[in-house]
């Protein structure tokens, strides 16, 4: 035994390499001593969902992968066909797994182990109640930006309110033609999600690089792509003629690479070995792009409104640079929480009387 016993630990150490050198945080069991129980009972030939669960969670965790549980529970769900672990019936959980699903089940938790984030080992992930496409180094949509979508859905039935009857969350038909641009669009979240609330909105997107495939991919099984115009356009360019088959806009939305330059080396491994950090990085105060959009707002914008998602060091500082910038006509009407009681999202409107004056 105690042969057999150092030889799989070896085994275990070339699979996974920090096997042994940092124990689990809080566990009382010694790692090998767990993971050699899971591993019997993983090679007995009766393993179920829970098994592999069980048995993934202490491989990560050994190896100090985040949300060991989570992550295991995703995968291991995802190759059964479902989203959540919860959602499993105790049949499921209980049954079995046969041998191709065990591999599906360890592909999957290789690329974990590397730190690849979940999102992208499973290829999809869902954003309100819709399921995009993920693929590195597009950007995974983060929970508060569904605060965001949220906001403008009540906002427009909010203004609309009063002239016809919102049945919120779908509007009145009468308000057809509404024209909508979203600077970074990544995997499409945000837009993808207004077109399916906002039933009569034409989108449009402008993009930077060239890593549009998964929102084209998302809008094609979503059929929305008679209502999305992919543009690849940088903001920060002067140049916005490609905007102007559509006229003015009437809802400008971003959430922008907002991440102050010098905090960027603090972010997760998961995000800077795989996100696409101009995602992400704002510059040296994280406004490099805001700035460019409200310039871009203060041309193409109608009567209506931007919505920013933003740091939360950002309100003041957008609300003083915007006070300091009158010639662009626009002003912070409102500031919003995201679900930490942190102020993310950004209300921007132009001054009245002030429409068209630019264009
Ligand atoms: C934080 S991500 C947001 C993606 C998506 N809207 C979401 O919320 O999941 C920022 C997006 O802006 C894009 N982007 C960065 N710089 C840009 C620029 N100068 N012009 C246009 N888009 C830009 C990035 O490629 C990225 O897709």
């Amino acid at each position: 035994m105690k042969v057999l016993t150092s030889s799989l630990y070896r085994k275990l150490l070339s699979l996974f390499p920090h096997f042994g050198k940092s124990p689990a945080k809080g566990s009382n069991l010694n790692p090998c001593h767990r993971l050699l129980r899971k591993y019997f009972c993983y090679k007995a030939g009766v393993v179920t969902a829970a098994d592999l669960v069980n048995y993934w969670q202490g491989v990560f965790e050994v190896n100090e992968i985040p949300e060991a549980q989570a992550s295991s529970e995703y995968i291991v769900s995802h190759v059964l066909g479902a989203k959540t672990f919860q959602s499993l019936n105790a049949s499921s959980i209980s049954t079995p797994l046969s041998a191709k699903q065990q591999e599906q089940i360890q592909q999957l938790c290789a690329k974990r182990l590397q730190r690849m984030p979940v999102q992208y080992v499973l290829g999809e992930w869902d954003f309100q109640d819709l399921t995009l496409k993920m693929k590195p180094p597009v950007f995974i949509p983060r929970p508060e930006t569904e605060e965001l979508v949220s906001l403008i859905v009540d906002e427009e039935c909010r203004k609309r309110s009063t002239s016809a009857n919102c049945k919120h969350p779908q509007l009145s038909p009468e308000n057809n033609g509404l024209v909508i641009l979203e600077v970074g669009c990544g995997s499409g979240a945000i837009a993808l999600s207004l077109l399916k609330k906002l039933p009569h909105v034409s989108e449009i997107f402008i993009y930077d690089n060239n890593v549009e495939r998964p929102a084209t991919a998302s809008k094609r099984l979503l059929h929305l792509q008679d209502r999305v115009k992919i543009l690849h356009h940088d903001v920060s360019s002067s140049s916005w003629e490609c905007l102007l088959p559509w006229g003015l806009i009437d809802i400008i939305i971003s959430n922008p690479p907002y991440i102050f330059h010098e905090d960027m080396t603090q972010l997760a491994a998961e995000i800077l070995r795989y996100e696409d950090l101009g995602a992400l990085d704002g510059g040296k105060d994280g406004m490099s792009v805001i700035k460019q959009i409200l310039k871009l707002a203060s041309y193409i914008l109608k009567d209506g409104s931007v919505f920013l998602e933003v740091d939360p060091r950002h309100p003041e500082m957008v609300e003083n640079w915007l006070c300091s910038h009158p010639d662009l006509l626009l002003f912070v009407s409102a500031t919003h929480n995201d679900f930490c009681g942190k102020p993310r999202f950004l209300h921007i409107q132009k001054h009245e009387g002030e429409n068209n004056r630019r264009y």
